[in-house]
């Protein structure tokens, strides 16, 4: 699929001198890592190098949005990371609140829905509160989603679902034999978003570290070297043009998927 920037009214559109990506992802998902690592080459405590990451955060949500990116989601906060220090978990606690309370103004100034994924029971009220909130506030807005994968796990995701279909199961309003791929993916936190396109991860980490299992199924990945508070807007179009110069084959043979 090949879409060309979309002309929205959106900050910094002076500094677009490149040329647009070929191929824009429908959904980009977004591993943003090395925060720590930055915080630590500088001496600083991690909470600084995630108090830079949200500026990276808010380059990539506007120069998604210009170009024409439809679904946007950022792994925040994952259910691992409940295990690292208090510290750290109040500090970015603390941020997600500061920077949903700021960027309420960005959302609605650019046509963004915020919508959050994850078993956000376990985020603390203030988080809860300010999420559900800007949700509401955004819920009609259709330039593009932003969503903020918070107290998020894969398998977590895919036990409620399981979960779910397991209830319909012994409610007696659905038979086992007829669970498919497709409910299955409908009974996901988001089933009416499309699985990624792209995922992009930030320094040089190769993993998916239990980030959209079942959705990344054929997912182009891209990784970057660059650490998240350093992944500049050069950085992200680069990582846009080799998504651009893949070969999506879907399974099929090259002459099939060229035939498609
Ligand atoms: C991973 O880097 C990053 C996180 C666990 C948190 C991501 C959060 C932000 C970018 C803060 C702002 C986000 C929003 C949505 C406002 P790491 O700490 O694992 O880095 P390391 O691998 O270098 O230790």
């Amino acid at each position: 699929m090949t879409r060309r920037a979309a002309s929205v009214d959106v900050v910094d559109q002076k500094r677009d001198s490149s040329p647009a990506p070929k191929a824009i992802p429908r959904h980009l998902a977004i591993i943003m890592d090395g925060n720590g690592r930055w915080a630590k080459k500088r001496f600083m405590p991690r909470v600084e190098g995630h108090r830079n990451g949200a500026k990276t955060v808010r380059m990539v949500v506007e120069e998604c949005r210009k170009l024409g990116v439809r679904h946007l989601t950022l792994f925040a906060f994952s259910t691992e990371n409940w295990r690292r220090p208090e510290e750290e978990v109040g500090g970015l606690m603390r941020l997600f609140v500061q920077h949903l309370e700021s960027e309420l103004e960005l959302l609605l100034k650019n046509g963004i829905r915020l919508r959050a994924m994850g078993d956000l029971s376990r985020l603390p009220a203030a988080v809860r509160e300010l999420l559900e909130r800007n949700e509401e506030r955004t819920k009609d807005l259709t330039g593009m989603d932003l969503i903020l994968a918070v107290s998020y796990g894969g398998r977590d995701e895919l036990v409620h679902a399981f979960r779910k279909l397991g209830r319909a199961v012994k409610a007696g309003e659905l038979d086992p034999e007829t669970v498919t791929e497709e409910l299955v993916s409908r009974s996901l936190y988001l089933p009416d978003v499309p699985d990624p396109d792209l995922l992009i991860r930030t320094s040089d980490e190769t993993r998916i570290s239990n980030f959209l299992l079942w959705q990344l199924a054929y997912a182009e990945i891209v990784v970057s070297p660059e650490l998240w508070p350093d992944f500049s807007r050069d950085e992200f179009h680069r990582c846009l043009h080799v998504f651009a110069g893949r070969n999506r084959r879907f399974g099929l043979t090259q002459e099939q998927a060229s035939a498609s």
